[in-house]
């Protein structure tokens, strides 16, 4: 399906940004967490739809989200935006509910390999224990997501078949989750393989809340956004500038960039909902908290409306 420019001028996208939690988590430096609750409270006031706030996963793998719950009690709620976190386990579902989140978003890796060297577990046991988290959620009418990791392709065992993927897709619909995210953690899909993946998956469940997960880790991010919204998906993670990346898979670099992104579809005549500057103003910020550029095009170049003073003629 590819979108005409009559129904683009209609169509509503949702934007979640993950800076706080995937762009965090792979930092060298701990962020203070009074400064990433500054970050999100900006956040929530440039029109997103859903934030990432933290994951509660194990201290000792995420140190640099060891502040998980300090963050989530002290961030404003503001109405209208999703306050989302990261959950691998029972454990990390309990610290959750005891300081109250909108959504939780599970995680596997569609790859056995990397779900071993992510979760320590085997796919099998890491979907037995998701299913107790699920209905952990259930019974507390809290909706869940299932980020599916390494949905396109795995840096240590290469590219993910389409079957292979459909698999979970269907394990995971039957036991009762909200939406799905097909993720390319290492950004190893191209815009051809993200045109079937989303053709196929929402073609088989289209209640579904669907959303895709791209890395530019060999720049082929935006490409693959847009093949995904011609493909009918109207929800996108992205991370501020751009930040971002897997610890536990090997060359793995920043999410597509949310300015970048965002410029690209309001360009196009999409309507994000998203207060451009008040992101360029965020990522400039960002920039100076972890003390190095971000790889935001954006960021460098400023938007195609910025002009420039003529050179003076001779
Ligand atoms: N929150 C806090 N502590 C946790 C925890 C959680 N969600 N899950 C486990 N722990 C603690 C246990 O209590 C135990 O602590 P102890 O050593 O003081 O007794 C320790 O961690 C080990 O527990 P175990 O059940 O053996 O977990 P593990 O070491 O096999 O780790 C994960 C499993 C999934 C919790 C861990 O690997 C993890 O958090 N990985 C991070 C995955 C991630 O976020 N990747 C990037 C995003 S895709
Ligand atoms: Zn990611």
């Amino acid at each position: 399906m590819t979108i005409d420019s009559a129904s683009i001028a209609r169509k509503r996208l949702y934007i979640q940004e993950v800076v706080t939690r995937d762009g965090f988590q792979a930092e060298n430096s701990f962020i203070p967490t009074e400064e990433k609750i500054a970050l999100i409270n900006r956040l929530s006031r440039a029109g997103y739809a859903k934030i990432e706030v933290s994951s509660f996963t194990s201290p000792k793998a995420i140190p640099m989200l060891a502040d998980a719950e300090a963050v989530m009690k002290g961030i404003e709620r503001v109405p209208g935006v999703e306050y989302t976190v990261l959950i691998p386990n029972l454990k990390g579902a309990e610290r959750a509910i005891s300081v109250g989140v909108d959504e939780f978003n599970l995680v596997m890796s569609v790859s056995e390999v990397h779900n071993k060297a992510n979760l320590k577990m085997a796919r099998e046991d890491s979907f037995i224990a998701l299913s107790s988290v699920i209905d952990l959620a259930h019974a507390n009418k809290i909706p869940t997501n299932i980020s599916l990791s390494t949905s396109f392709g795995c840096p240590m065992s290469g590219i993910i078949s389409l079957d292979d993927l459909m698999n979970w897709i269907d394990r995971f619909a039957a036991v009762g989750v909200r939406g799905i995210t097909i993720c390319d953690t290492t950004g190893m899909a191209n815009p051809a393989q993200v045109q079937a993946v989303c053709e196929a998956a929402q073609s088989k469940y289209p209640h579904l809340q669907w959303t895709l997960h791209f890395h530019n880790t060999r720049g082929m991010g935006l490409a693959n956004a847009l093949a995904a919204v011609n493909s009918g998906i109207d929800r996108f993670d992205s991370s501020l500038g751009g930040l971002g990346g897997c610890p536990y898979a090997p060359g793995a670099t920043g999410n597509i960039c949310t300015e970048e992104m965002v410029h690209m579809f309001d360009l196009m005549g999409f309507d994000t909902q998203i207060d451009i500057d008040a992101l360029l103003a965020c990522s400039k910020d960002l920039q100076s908290l972890i003390g190095r550029p971000l790889p935001s095009q954006l960021l460098m170049a400023g938007k195609v409306d910025k002009l420039h003073t003529a050179p003076c003629q001779p």
